[in-house]
């Protein structure tokens, strides 16, 4: 099932490997962690961005390690065969090898488009275009400055649950007041909404209680800038199937589930200040880090307690209530892509 997942649901969907700033200098490269060996985006000398499988045409070695970096060319670790940006092989490694000359030895391409700030990759035969799959999102998206923004921190951790169970998880807030009592205490899930559900993206809002400004210990704004307009609100997405955001007041969680086997999920979890941050003295990001530290560990110890109970012969099926609407949504697109049928 795991690899019937990945050929269905990871090689035709649009999978979130870069933001585009990652990718804005010419000789950028990034390796996606998944699926298996990932995906390249490579910004040529021509400042083309494009696509690649992960892979070495000789004999198979993962090319690049996870990652963003700068390079001229694309050197396997193996036997050092060399790819210029654009895919093709470069300077011939040995006599006579490859057979036949370098042409048609160059790199498997890949699909890849950007949204918002968003790089997207697609290493098969998409569902669906990436402006038809997430149509309304970059209105949506459009106060936020999501070209411009300012790496907080990046942390990678690895869930001992499969990757829907992540995904849903981000997509309820029926489970805060026993999960998460410091999340539901500023944003309550009484006051959860949904979005119209459209494409292949999901969207929920998250009202704060008064008279908290954001998600932060207190509740406060402490002197961090606003990202976009003043809201009293969190704005929550999935694109489907992998990427998540959620728009705070202040600050951008971006997180990417790659999964690494049928019950293991890599959590690449990044936070994003606006541009004002970064030049703003004594600016201090470390309570909203904190904050999400303990936030995100409790529901990956719950979702891992979900996987262990889901292994149970005495586990019936389960059902969804109404508030976990988005949770239902998702797994619906994840047994249209089984089949065989455009997820959304
Ligand atoms: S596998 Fe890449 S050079 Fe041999
Ligand atoms: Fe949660």
């Amino acid at each position: 099932m795991f690899a019937f997942e990945r050929a269905r649901v990871f090689e035709r969907g649009w999978l979130c490997v870069a933001r585009s700033q990652e990718l804005e200098l010419p000789g950028s490269v990034v390796a996606s962690p998944g699926p298996g060996p990932g995906l390249l985006v490579t910004r040529g000398g021509d400042l083309h961005l494009r696509s690649f499988h992960n892979v070495c045409q000789h004999r198979g070695a993962c090319l690049q390690p996870p990652g963003a970096r700068r390079v001229r060319r694309l050197v396997c670790p193996y036997h050092g065969w060399t790819y210029e940006l654009d895919g093709t092989l470069g300077a011939a490694p040995s006599p006579g090898c490859p057979p036949a000359g370098r042409g048609g030895w160059g790199l498997e391409p890949a699909q890849v488009e950007e949204l918002e700030g968003l790089v997207l990759a697609c290493a098969g035969e998409p569902w669906g275009p990436v402006a038809e799959a997430f149509a309304g999102l970059a209105g949506e998206l459009a106060s936020v400055p999501l070209r411009r923004l300012w790496l907080g921190r990046r942390v990678e951790q690895v869930a001992e649950a499969n990757w829907k169970l992540l995904a849903e998880n981000f997509l309820e807030s029926y489970h805060f007041p026993p999960v998460h009592p410091a999340l539901e205490a500023l944003t309550p899930t009484a006051r959860a909404g949904t979005l119209a559900p459209r494409g292949a993206w999901f969207g929920g809002t998250m009202e704060l209680r008064e008279p908290h400004e954001t998600v932060a210990p207190g509740g406060q704004l402490g002197g961090r800038p606003r990202l976009g307009e003043a809201r009293r609100e969190i704005r929550d997405y999935l694109l489907f199937p992998s990427c998540l955001l959620s728009v705070q007041p202040d600050y951008l969680l971006l997180y990417r589930l790659w999964p690494e086997a049928a019950g293991r999920t890599r959590i690449v979890s990044e936070i994003w200040f606006p541009p004002a941050a970064a030049a703003l003295a004594g600016f201090d990001p470390t309570p909203v880090f904190s904050f999400w530290d303990r936030v995100n560990a409790e529901d990956r110890a719950i979702c891992e307690a979900q996987q262990r109970g889901l292994g149970s012969p005495g586990f019936r099926g389960g059902c969804y209530t109404e508030v976990e609407e988005s949770s239902h949504r998702f797994a619906s697109m994840i047994a249209r892509a089984y089949l065989d049928q455009r997820p959304w």
